[in-house]
């Protein structure tokens, strides 16, 4: 039973529907995200509507100062988190290559570095109580080469894969979570057009979580929302290459 979870980038989009539906669901909560005042308004929504405790923390996922803040409380003994959902990020305009490296190296450490030493502390805190989940949010881009946005997710799901196995005998439940385009504030944030992304292939935030929360409940290690992108990703994985990432360079 997930008494409190703990979710990155819980002020918009994809993190802001994991944190309704887990309040709904009586989950006692701890927000991360940059901005504090959307993060305290979130709060006390959710504490009026639903009655769980919400803490928040303010932290910049992409410096070492904010994630050492958020892993020390995943590593507080005495106020454990049973569930973490590493899902804050963002994305850059350009291709790798023709991007600022400084701007590429800050991506490395929101989509990597940061779910990598939360995870780190998760597990060590978990396999302590016997119990716990992690829920990596990558994307279907994962499955496609598609610049560094791509392998940066590719990794989420390679070692998600990996430390469900490792850890399925200490209770620990580790999932990455594929969805396909979803509607959010991610495009609009990086400034890209989507007008020429056809209506059936967007998400809503809700559908997305709560597929990664019934997988999560059965112990699955990747979930791809609807039964439409499982047929993309499936042929993504068996698909010739370059095929694919023809294919893929319309959008992430
Ligand atoms: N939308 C899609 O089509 C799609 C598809 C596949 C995968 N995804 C993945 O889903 C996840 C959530 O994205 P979304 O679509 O929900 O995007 P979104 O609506 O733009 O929300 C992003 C969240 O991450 C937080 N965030 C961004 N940079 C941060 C930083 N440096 N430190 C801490 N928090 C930060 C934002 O809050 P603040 O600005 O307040 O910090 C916000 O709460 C991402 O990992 C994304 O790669 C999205």
């Amino acid at each position: 039973m997930t008494r409190t979870a703990l979710v990155t980038g819980a002020t918009a989009g994809i993190g802001h529907a994991f944190a309704r539906r887990l309040a709904r669901s009586g989950t006692n909560l701890i927000l991360v995200a940059r901005s504090t005042g959307r993060l305290e308004q979130i709060a006390r929504d959710l504490q009026d509507r639903h009655g769980v405790d919400v803490e928040v923390i303010t932290a910049d996922l992409a410096t070492t100062e904010g994630i050492r803040r958020v892993a020390d409380r995943l590593s507080e003994a005495g106020r454990p988190v049973d569930l973490l959902v590493n899902n804050a990020g963002a994305s850059l305009a350009g291709w790798f290559g023709a991007t600022d490296i400084a701007d590429e190296d800050r991506q490395l450490d929101l989509l990597v570095r940061a779910p990598m030493h939360l995870m780190d502390a998760a597990i060590k805190s978990m396999s302590g109580r016997g119990q716990g989940g992690i829920i990596n949010v990558a994307s279907v881009a994962a499955f496609t080469p598609r610049g560094a946005y791509s392998a940066h997710k590719a990794w989420l799901v390679n070692i998600s894969q990996w430390a469900n196995l490792q850890y399925a005998d200490v209770g620990i439940t580790v999932q990455a979570l594929c969805p396909g385009f979803t509607r959010t504030e991610f495009h609009q944030r990086m400034g890209a057009q989507t007008d020429d992304v056809p209506g059936w292939m967007w998400l809503k935030a809700d559908t997305v979580v709560k597929a990664s929360l019934r997988d999560l409940r059965r112990g699955k290690a990747i979930s791809v929302p609807t039964l439409r992108y499982k047929i993309l990703a499936t042929a993504a994985r068996h698909a010739p290459v370059g095929l694919v990432a023809r294919i893929a360079k319309r959008g992430r």
